[in-house]
């Protein structure tokens, strides 16, 4: 009878998360991510090419704060040992103020009235926006993770802990960051969706690629945070030869592609 309490209030704790299962800090608090009117809010998937842009953002009730921060962070970025992933930040603006009445919301999500998060003109943000990209790599689906903190009474000490770990995106871990920052307390919101790269999956690791052996496509170097093909080995004898430069090329064209 206990046990069925305790399994059924677990279940109930699951599924009101707003952030993906298991992930910390979490909210159950929904922040209403659309992009131009794509709603992507609540693990939708969403097209790559939509959410290349900044999102809008809202909250069906209104905050209390008066000043917020909002932080994106992909939670599955591959790595050279499958299926262990990464994180990479996306994205950290702070300095948001929310709308004091609410405005029509309308998205593919349907219309609601929804108090609407607004970009502060003067600042910048803290780590502008990269679009969501995945590499064919495992996993193909990515979870893009969005937080809102509400900094009203945040220090400057706090502030400065944010803008610090914002300059390095790969390996971001919010909880560490938002507890070094006294803020894991203040999440106020939260949302995830996913963007999925079609495949079929290119293995970077044994060098099997589809394009056939001996020729070596990609070079490592990368055009900017667009590009959604990791670098591929095209044969085990470059890979072999090429294992330490691999190391490295990867981790830093990682920060670039995903
Ligand atoms: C909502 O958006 C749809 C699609 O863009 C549009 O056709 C419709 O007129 C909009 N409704 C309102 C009330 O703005
Ligand atoms: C979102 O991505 C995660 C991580 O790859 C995956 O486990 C989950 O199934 C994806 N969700 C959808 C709806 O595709
Ligand atoms: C390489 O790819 C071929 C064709 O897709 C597949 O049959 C083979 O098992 C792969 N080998 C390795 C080592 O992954
Ligand atoms: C990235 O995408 C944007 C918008 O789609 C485009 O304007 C820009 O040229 C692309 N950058 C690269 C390096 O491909």
């Amino acid at each position: 009878m206990l046990f069925n309490i305790v399994a059924v209030l677990a279940a109930a704790s699951v599924s009101l998360a707003a952030t993906p299962q298991g992930f910390k800090p979490a909210s159950e608090t929904p922040l209403l991510v659309s992009f131009s009117g794509i709603d992507a809010s609540g693990g939708k998937i969403v097209a790559k090419e939509a959410s290349q842009a900044q999102p809008q953002l809202a909250t069906s009730s209104r905050l209390t704060g008066t000043s917020f921060a909002v932080l994106m962070i992909d939670l599955d970025i591959p790595t050279n040992s499958p299926p262990a992933t990464n994180t990479l930040l996306h994205w950290m603006q702070t300095g948001l103020t929310q709308s004091s009445s609410a405005t029509l919301l309308n998205t593919t999500a349907g219309r609601s009235n929804a108090f609407a998060l607004q970009m502060p003109g003067a600042v910048a943000a803290a780590a502008s926006y990269f679009g969501p990209s995945p590499p064919a790599r495992v996993p193909l689906s990515h979870r893009y993770t969005e937080l809102l903190i509400d900094t009203s009474a945040a220090s400057q000490e706090s502030m400065s802990v944010l803008m610090q770990a914002a300059q390095s995106r790969q390996g971001f871990n919010a909880e560490q960051v938002l507890t070094k920052a006294g803020l894991a307390n203040k999440i106020v919101a939260g949302n995830f969706f996913n963007v999925t790269n079609p495949g079929p999956v290119q293995n970077v690791a044994t060098g099997n690629s589809t394009g056939g052996s001996g020729s070596a496509r990609g070079t490592g170097t990368t055009n900017g945070p667009n590009q959604t093909t990791a670098p591929i080995r095209g044969s085990a004898v470059l890979q072999k030869t090429n294992s330490l430069l691999l190391g490295a090329t990867v981790a830093g064209a990682a920060l670039l592609i995903l």
